[in-house]
């Protein structure tokens, strides 16, 4: 019989890329995938730390799940990820119902965890972990051609029957920025990068398997530069050239996510010469303030990340470019926060993620700096910079309204469109138009090359295709479109 595996991520894509490999690992091992988690003979939860929000989830899951083992007692549950790296003699502590803690840096040991754990519900219960522990500094003279991690995204599989169009494919691991907020380094460990042929081997295998977009993966994915044994090196821009002559059939290639300081112009040049990679950049600016950039450890100044944005606008005018913003850092003013104000208002970002300062225990910025910024202030600050975002996408979005663009067809929607005061003349002629869909056309998702989001009506046939639609109307977070 079948064991049937419950598996949760929270976090960002390199969670979703880590929980794929795992599940394709314990699939080959007899595990099956189930939705329902209070019946599930494994229970794992792929955790995010990057913010104490984030950590919450988890607890909460984690304490529903108390009951859930009473009744089934042979259930294994596991918390992987970078909370358990983070937190992990706690976690124990307050949930002694934990079978497994691993770390992102120890994966590819959890299939054998989970096994084991499964084996031996009945006897003798024991708590298994893997985690790096203090470790994490001294495996940064690791190669990846030793790293045993690479042998997890070496044994990826996929079968060109579930239909996936989009993939992700790691090229780096880990982080050496230390942004004073973050807890990244140390729980996914030190920068390596893996070599430029497994990456484009991996993203070959891919295409010849009918994927039509790939992202490339890193934590500062434009830092990515490769020593080969023989003392060549091969840069960001190098990898790029490369991944894309070698999959001329690969209509879409992106990557995620950059670091102002570590742009080269040759990595910028790269994405305007070759003709497949997305006009698309993620490249959180964190701050407009120079002395809250330097307190957060960013290494650029605000008018050093205005340069990098107009040169990236110069040679590709049609790029979509989106940043990430933290507010409320200890001592930010409310003028240094109108700086951040003013650089969104200037650079125009077709999308900005905006987070309240969190301290992460561990932290240097957490250690050093009282979170003196109170809530209120911080809520006040994220809704205004929410709001001057949204106005921003609402009219970058409005631009588009006549125009015909590519996209990829994602899935299925439900995407409500109430009038908005900025668009809403144009959604109320959407609505009128609606009416008039044939009955076996669904609402679906589709993403531009800028990744931007568009609804449609069509057959569901159209889901994984490529299409070319006219854009009729547009939301601040939607623009919506016909065949
Ligand atoms: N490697 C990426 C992003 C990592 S985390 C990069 O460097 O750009 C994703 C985002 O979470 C960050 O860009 C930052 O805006 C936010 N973040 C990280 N730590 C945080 C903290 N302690 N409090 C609030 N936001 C945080
Ligand atoms: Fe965290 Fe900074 Fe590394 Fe991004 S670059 S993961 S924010 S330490
Ligand atoms: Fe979260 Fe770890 Fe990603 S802390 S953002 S899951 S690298």
């Amino acid at each position: 019989m079948k064991r049937r595996l419950y598996l949760e991520t929270f976090g960002c894509q390199m969670n979703v890329l880590d929980s794929e490999l795992v599940l394709n690992q314990l699939r080959a091992m007899g595990y099956e995938q189930t939705d329902t988690r209070d019946t599930a003979d494994v229970v794992l939860f792929n955790t995010c730390s990057v913010r104490e929000h984030a950590e919450q989830k988890v607890w909460s899951r984690l304490g529903e799940l108390r009951e859930a083992r009473q009744t089934n007692p042979t259930m294994v549950i596991g918390v992987i990820g970078c909370m358990a790296e983070r937190d992990s003699a706690d976690l124990f502590r307050k949930f002694p119902h934990i079978d497994i803690l691993c770390g992102p840096g120890e994966l590819d040991r959890l299939p054998g965890m989970v096994h084991n754990a499964v084996l031996n519900t009945g006897t003798a219960r024991a708590r298994q972990s893997a985690l790096m522990g203090k470790n994490t500094r001294r495996s940064a003279t690791l190669h990846a051609a030793e790293d045993t991690l690479e042998s997890l995204d070496l044994s990826r599989s996929f079968s060109p029957a579930d239909g996936t169009k989009q993939a992700y494919v790691r090229i780096t691991r880990g982080c050496n920025k230390f942004c004073s907020y973050c807890v990244v380094p140390y729980t996914r460990g030190p920068e390596v990068h893996r070599p430029p042929q497994n990456i484009i081997d991996e993203v070959k295998k891919l295409t010849d398997g009918g994927h039509l977009e790939v992202t490339l993966l890193g934590q500062t994915v434009n830092h990515y530069h490769y020593k080969h044994p023989d003392g060549r090196t091969t840069s960001f821009a190098d990898l790029l050239y490369q991944i894309h002559e070698a999959t001329p059939h690969l209509p879409r290639l992106r990557f995620v996510t950059s670091f102002p300081r570590d742009f080269s112009r040759e990595a910028l040049q790269a994405m305007r010469d070759c003709s497949r990679i997305c006009h698309y950049l993620h490249i959180p600016a964190q701050s407009g303030s120079d002395r809250i950039l330097r307190m957060m450890n960013r290494g650029y100044s605000a008018d050093q990340y205005l340069e990098l944005i107009d040169t990236a606008r110069q040679l590709m005018p049609d790029i979509a470019i989106a940043s990430d913003f933290i507010v409320g850092f200890p001592t930010e003013t409310d003028d240094e926060f109108q700086q951040t104000v003013a650089l969104t208002a200037h650079c125009r970002f077709k999308n900005s993620f905006i987070f309240k300062y969190s301290p992460r225990p561990g932290t240097h910025a957490q250690e050093r700096y009282p979170d003196d910024v109170p809530e209120e202030v911080k809520r006040r600050r994220n809704n205004e910079l929410l709001a001057l975002q949204g106005n921003i996408c609402a009219d970058n979005n409005a631009a588009m309204v006549g125009q015909s663009v590519e996209i990829l067809v994602e899935g299925e929607g439900s995407l409500a469109s109430p009038p908005t005061v900025d668009a809403g003349h144009v959604e109320l002629a959407w609505e009128k138009k609606k009416q008039k869909h044939p009955a076996d056309h669904k609402q679906l998702i589709g993403r531009t090359r800028g990744d931007q989001i568009v609804a449609f009506h069509a057959d569901p046939s159209q889901i994984g295709k490529l299409l070319t639609v006219k854009i009729t109307a547009a939301r601040q977070m939607t623009l919506f479109a016909e065949c």
